[in-house]
């Protein structure tokens, strides 16, 4: 370990403001008798002193961290699948309007997007290391190397698109070397990955994991683009996944910045986002919600109720483990994905079990690790509220529902 730790993108000192301390992998769900190998690393984050970049403090060995690739996203989630379609909807309609235009992926996403233009006919392909997903799909990383052979095959790419990945890809020099390579001269690199004013406004801490290497801001996304000869030409406020920002990068000098830009960055400005006096109150927040949170599961089962987690969430691993919960507050965690059933949660170990189980019978409360989805499980568990059930969430406080 260096003695300071640095800007991934600028080399300059990171200031630490908070620190989850041990914490395992987020996706090392483990078998029953599994749990003895578990890695854990140092959990905190940091802002650069220079970029404002907010970061990880330390990295998870690359070996560890991806070893299927970019962290493959399959949210089981209806609101996802249709945020996708009307992305493609809405690229087929501004950015993909040429002759024979040309739009590449970086993730897989379940292939929803590139499906979708694929059905309109646009020439796609995603860049993906393990090849999952069902369309057409170039294996390796995104880089200078893979650009150059798919500008060779296809030509030039008109979008560049990439949703929950770019914040995990630790090194994004590679990325705008390819973005370099690949991109037509009008065209544009579109990202999407939870904001940091988001995460802060509603305390959600469990964004901080292993995975999420980087939290943007508009002031941090405006200077990386620049650092790379590319300028940030427009942002939007999504709200998926508990709120995230799109940004659009295009080559310097070839757009014109919205006026969304400078409005989102003196909202930030505004709002202290990048000083540490509010990264600091940020870090007071979250070790009261742990209190509170800790304190309503043991009475709850002091008073003898039955209580289930819903959605076996990478973010929820941040939560499980910095507030200690595990199977003596929570028995078990239901899930709709079946390679995590008859596994345990990292380093918290609760059992993950089929979602069917939830209903069978309902527990007294649940709580609700996926409430990036809460308005669609809430929706889908109607009966659960109706039978007497009681949600439990901690985003943006400690309450029942
Ligand atoms: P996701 O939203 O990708 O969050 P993270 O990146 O933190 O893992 O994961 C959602 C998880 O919740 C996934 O394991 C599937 C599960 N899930 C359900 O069990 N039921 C549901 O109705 C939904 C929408 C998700």
């Amino acid at each position: 370990m260096p003695a300071m730790s640095r800007c991934r993108v600028c080399q300059h000192a990171l200031l630490e403001f908070f620190d989850f301390e041990r914490q395992p992998l987020s996706s090392a769900f483990v078998a029953p008798d599994g749990t003895d190998d578990e890695f854990f690393f140092r959990l905190a984050v940091g802002m650069c002193e220079s970029c404002a970049l907010v970061q990880l403090i330390e990295s998870v060995p690359p070996e560890l961290a991806h070893h299927e690739g970019y962290p493959y996203h399959s949210a089981g989630s209806s609101v996802m699948t249709k945020h996708f379609e009307e992305t493609a909807r809405r690229f087929i309609e501004t950015e993909l309007t040429g002759p024979d235009p040309f739009v590449v992926e970086i993730g897989a996403n379940d292939g929803v997007l590139l499906h979708t233009c694929g059905e309109a006919g646009i020439r796609h392909l995603a860049v993906e290391p393990s090849g999952a997903g069902t369309v057409r799909v170039h294996r390796a990383f995104f880089d200078a190397a893979s650009a150059a052979a798919i500008l060779a095959t296809d030509g030039p790419a008109d979008v560049v698109y990439s949703a929950n990945t770019i914040c995990s890809v630790p090194d994004l020099r590679p990325v705008f070397e390819g973005l370099d390579v690949l991109l037509a001269s009008d065209g544009v690199f579109v990202f999407e990955d939870p904001y940091l004013g988001e995460i802060l406004e509603r305390t959600a801490f469990d964004q901080i994991y292993d995975e999420h290497v980087f939290f943007f801001t508009v002031r941090a996304v405006q200077a990386l683009a620049e650092r790379f000869g590319f300028v940030l030409a427009d942002v939007e406020r999504l709200p998926v996944h508990g709120g995230q920002i799109r940004y659009t990068v295009a080559r310097a000098g070839r757009r014109t910045p919205t006026p969304a830009v400078a409005e989102l960055l003196a909202e930030e400005r505004e709002l202290g986002l990048t000083d540490m006096a509010t990264l600091e109150a940020f870090g007071r927040k979250i070790q009261g919600i742990r209190t509170e949170l800790v304190a309503l599961l043991h009475r709850l089962r002091a008073e003898g109720h039955t209580i289930a987690a819903y959605g076996a969430t990478a973010k929820s691993s941040t939560i499980a483990n910095y507030c200690g919960i595990g199977p003596d507050l929570v028995p078990y965690v239901c899930d709709t994905t079946p390679a995590k059933h008859g596994r345990l949660t990292p380093g918290s170990h609760i059992p993950v079990r089929p979602a069917a189980v939830f209903a069978d019978p309902y527990p007294d409360y649940a709580l609700l690790f996926a409430w990036n989805h809460a308005e669609e499980i809430m929706a889908k568990e109607r009966a659960f509220r109706e039978a007497g059930g009681r949600w439990i969430l901690y985003v943006p406080h400690v309450h029942v529902v």
